[in-house]
């Protein structure tokens, strides 16, 4: 095989990745929002991918749930043909997640065996797959906290296994345009050199990092079904009980009330970063000739405008399920639009 011809081969196995990735991020988000994240309270990574399959084993899958404190405290006497919906959705989501493992495994052993990846490339690959198998086990480690005494999972943890995700959203995306660019096969600065993004980059992206943190604890915290309203929470611009908790810095992480005011600061400082940033790329004045980031730039500026849009409607409906799922499928999209700009941002044409 040509060596253009491997390229594109990997190119579109590693985009299959990304897409796979961002729906289970997106089906990550309709388990949490239809409150299905504790129907499946073991975790068995082999036997688990049948689901019950006669009315004995269903019978037998329900009386677990029975036993947790979800079922006790929030959905007792809870019929059988409700609990196979909230199963479904976990059950597709853990599915889905084995079907990414296999996804990235059997190609990656299959191209290696044909002589197709580079080894640096391979162990690239196989450190995305080892951190894949991390986040399955994070994501139990997330399910557990909710089966001891509360009916609801730990919002660190949520936020754990939402970053974890995305952090490998953005790997395989970098993977993937780095292989695109032919990096991996013998032509690494045949058109690009590379060089440093700028220190206002690292600004916005710890910016986008907290702001994605703080989104978690917001949905882990269900903070955002109080202060429907936008932009004043209750009328105010700061909530009076933001300081409730004891000790004072503990409202940071555990006071929804505040949470909820940092994620709407953080978006507003988003959105600003994103007119400036749109501002410079249309205007092509980030002082490098010949950049290819003006337009990764502008589309990631116009993103950060959507997902600031779609933010508010989520809050202001109330947290509707169809809005909040595409507001978590917008973040998974925003971090993909992120790394393509880094990307084009440190790499100059000669
Ligand atoms: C502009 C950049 C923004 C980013 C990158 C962002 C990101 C996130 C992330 C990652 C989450 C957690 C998962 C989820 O989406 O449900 C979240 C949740 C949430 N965000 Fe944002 N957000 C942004 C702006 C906003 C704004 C401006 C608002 C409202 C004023 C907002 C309201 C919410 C609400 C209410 C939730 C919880 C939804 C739920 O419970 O499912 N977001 N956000």
């Amino acid at each position: 095989m040509s060596r253009r011809g491997k390229e594109r081969a990997i190119v579109i196995w590693l985009s299959g990745v990304c897409l796979l990735i961002t729906l289970m991020v997106a089906i990550g988000g309709i388990t949490r929002l239809t409150g299905s994240g504790l129907s499946i309270t073991e975790w068995a990574p082999i036997l688990g991918t049948l689901p019950p399959l006669n009315e004995k084993d269903w019978e037998i899958a329900f009386g677990m749930y029975k036993a947790s404190p979800q079922y006790i405290q929030v959905n007792s006497g809870m019929e059988l043909g409700s609990f196979k919906w909230i199963f479904f959705w976990e059950f597709i989501h853990r599915l889905l997640g084995r079907f990414i493992g296999l996804f990235v495994f059997l190609p990656m052993v299959g191209f290696w065996m044909k002589g197709l990846l580079t080894r640096p490339l391979f162990q690239r690959v196989f450190i995305g797959f080892l951190f894949g198998g991390l986040q399955g086990a994070l994501g139990w480690f997330m399910v557990k906290s909710g089966l001891i005494d509360r009916p609801s999972v730990s919002h660190f943890r949520l936020a754990a296994h939402l970053g974890l995700a995305l952090c490998l959203l953005a790997y395989f995306t970098n993977l993937t345009l780095r292989v695109k660019a032919g990096e991996f096969f013998a032509r690494p600065h045949e058109n690009l050199s590379r060089t440093r993004a700028p220190i206002g980059f690292w600004v916005f992206t710890a910016l986008f990092v907290f702001q994605i943190i703080f989104g978690a604890f917001v949905a882990g915290l269900k903070a955002g079904y109080g202060f429907n309203t936008f932009p004043l929470m209750d009328g105010r611009f700061f909530p009076g009980n933001a300081w409730a908790l004891e000790p004072t810095w503990m409202n940071v992480i555990e006071n929804p009330s505040l949470i909820q005011w940092i994620h709407r600061s953080l978006g507003w400082g988003l959105l600003f970063s994103g007119i400036y940033l749109f501002w410079k790329m249309v205007t092509r004045s980030d002082g490098r000739e010949g950049s290819l980031a003006f337009k990764p730039g502008s589309h990631l500026a116009v993103g950060i405008f959507a997902q600031f849009l779609l933010g508010v409607a989520t809050l202001l409906s109330g947290v509707a399920i169809p809005l909040a799922v595409v507001h978590q499928f917008g973040a998974a999209c925003l971090v993909i639009l992120w790394v393509r700009f880094h990307f084009h941002l440190t790499r100059i044409p000669h």
